[in-house]
């Protein structure tokens, strides 16, 4: 599925924009900054597909990419970012809101958080949403190169806690570094085995 061509579709502003619900979808969420992005390039192994930035709040659409003939990888916009307006923060939300709790064609919402932070309050609004709307989310962490063994073990742990209060949770934690390469080609066997 990874070895085919991917393209990007569409970037979405509205609910309305959102093309036809006739393939299967997974979508990367998470806060603002946390790799969302730089997790769909290493997937697909095309390192600008996805605009990646060390400035937060980058995506600001939701980007659609088809992956083959009948899948796409939906890039969000992060959440949790202070510093841009508060109005253009009150309209993503909102877009990003009705996207996860209304697309049928969503099977699963892989929710980034950073290894060096874990769970915060903004993540578990998500988790809360996404379990009123029964879709079924898995954790992943990401830019784990940039901690310790020990500090991998503690924030699993916490992330693990953290999952357990939540119903829509996929159990299996899915440890990354899109930098490294580390849990990519776990995560794509993930995506290539939903129906
Ligand atoms: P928004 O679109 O703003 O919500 O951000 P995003 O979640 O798409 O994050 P993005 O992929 O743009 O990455 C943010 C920053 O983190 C960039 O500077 C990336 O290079 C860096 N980054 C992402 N993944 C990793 C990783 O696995 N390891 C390291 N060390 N840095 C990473
Ligand atoms: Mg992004």
């Amino acid at each position: 599925l990874f070895a085919g061509p991917v393209d990007f579709v569409k970037g979405v502003v509205a609910m309305s924009g959102l093309p036809p619900d006739n393939r299967i979808e997974v979508c990367f969420a998470g806060r603002s900054n946390v790799g969302k992005s730089s997790l769909i390039n290493a997937l697909t192994g095309r390192k600008t597909l996805a605009r990646a930035s060390n400035t937060p709040g980058r995506t600001q659409e939701i980007n659609y990419f088809a992956l083959g003939e009948a899948r796409y990888l939906v890039d969000l916009p992060g959440y949790g970012y202070a510093k841009a307006p508060v109005a253009v923060v009150a309209k993503w939300q909102a877009l990003l809101k009705s996207y996860l709790a209304g697309r049928v064609t969503l099977r699963r919402a892989f929710v980034l958080i950073d290894a060096r932070h874990g769970v915060k309050e903004v993540d578990d609004e998500i988790l809360t949403l996404l379990d009123r709307s029964a879709v079924t989310f898995q954790a992943v962490l990401t830019k784990t190169d940039k901690i310790s063994r020990a500090e991998l073990d503690r924030v699993t742990d916490q992330v693990r806690g953290a999952l357990a209060k939540h119903p829509a949770a996929f159990p299996e934690l899915i440890v990354t570094s899109s930098e490294k390469g580390e849990g990519i080609e776990t995560l794509r066997a993930v995506i290539a085995a939903l129906e």
